[in-house]
């Protein structure tokens, strides 16, 4: 695992918008995971700058999304649906049949998890996953307890996780309580993890993340068995880290070559 440490949330963002930039460049056709949540906006604000300036192509980039509240059309503006577009889709020359959120009013949600698996196969899996991580170390949505090895699936959110995101919503009690997310397992088929959190919020999670044991009370740390996970966090996040040295050396003398 590569953990970058950096000042502060806009170093954060533009170390991540570089990182998938390059991978665009390598492979113009990238499959690209994405995340929702505060802490991917700066990146994908610097994404937008990058497209805009002609540094970047979206046009044959596919993008799969990790999760979507159920229950919330794709026109609410509390869905990741919406958050995507928002933040980023409607700004860049995306091809819209190329774009995957999942869907929260999906009928039959087993037939639809498996579909979804299935266009992330057809797609020759996903190349780059950004991620970010819950207060309580969740990945996509998955919750402490959740399987490490767990697939695309329906899911109950935690009381702690309905009350982080009811920052978003008007009242706690129009936070959805189920989730539809790729699974632990399906996130680790990624080729590269890049995951980014900041603030002191998130120093807890990163530091059971990056030092803690593996345990699927954090689902985070599931990503020491990756074998390309690249963690990206400001000093606030890292403050609990007891390791910060050796990862700031390793990162101005890493290999080159
Ligand atoms: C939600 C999303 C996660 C995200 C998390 C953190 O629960 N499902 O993918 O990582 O929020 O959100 P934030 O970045 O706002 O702290």
């Amino acid at each position: 695992m590569q953990v970058i440490i950096k000042e502060n949330y806009d170093e954060m963002s533009k170390e991540a918008a570089q990182i998938i930039r390059d991978a665009i460049h390598l492979k113009p056709n990238l499959v690209l995971g994405l995340a929702t949540g505060s802490t991917p906006v700066g990146t994908y604000k610097e994404l937008i700058r990058m497209y805009e300036e002609g540094e970047l192509d979206f046009s044959k980039v596919v993008t799969f999304n990790l999760d979507e509240y159920v229950g919330l059309p794709p026109n609410h503006d509390q869905s990741y649906h919406y958050f995507m577009h928002d933040k980023l889709f409607n700004h860049i020359n995306i091809n819209p049949a190329n774009v995957h959120v999942p869907s929260g009013i999906a009928k039959d949600f087993a037939k639809y998890c498996q579909w979804y698996e299935d266009e992330i196969k057809k797609a020759g899996g996903i190349d780059l996953q950004v991620l970010g991580i819950g207060s309580d170390g969740h990945i996509g949505f998955n919750e402490p307890g959740t399987s490490l090895a767990s697939r695309t699936s329906l899911v109950t959110l935690t009381e702690e996780t309905i009350r982080d995101n009811s920052r978003f919503f008007e009242k706690e009690e129009d936070v959805p309580r189920f989730a539809i997310t790729m699974g632990v397992g399906t996130i680790m088929e990624a080729k590269c993890c890049l995951l980014l959190a900041n603030g002191e919020k998130k120093a807890d999670p990163v530091s059971v993340l990056v030092e803690g044991p593996i345990t699927s009370q954090v689902t985070a740390s599931a990503l020491q068995m990756h074998p390309n996970a690249i963690v990206i966090v400001d000093k606030a996040a890292a403050s609990k880290l007891k390791r910060v040295d050796y990862y700031k050396w390793a990162y101005e003398n890493r290999p080159r070559f």
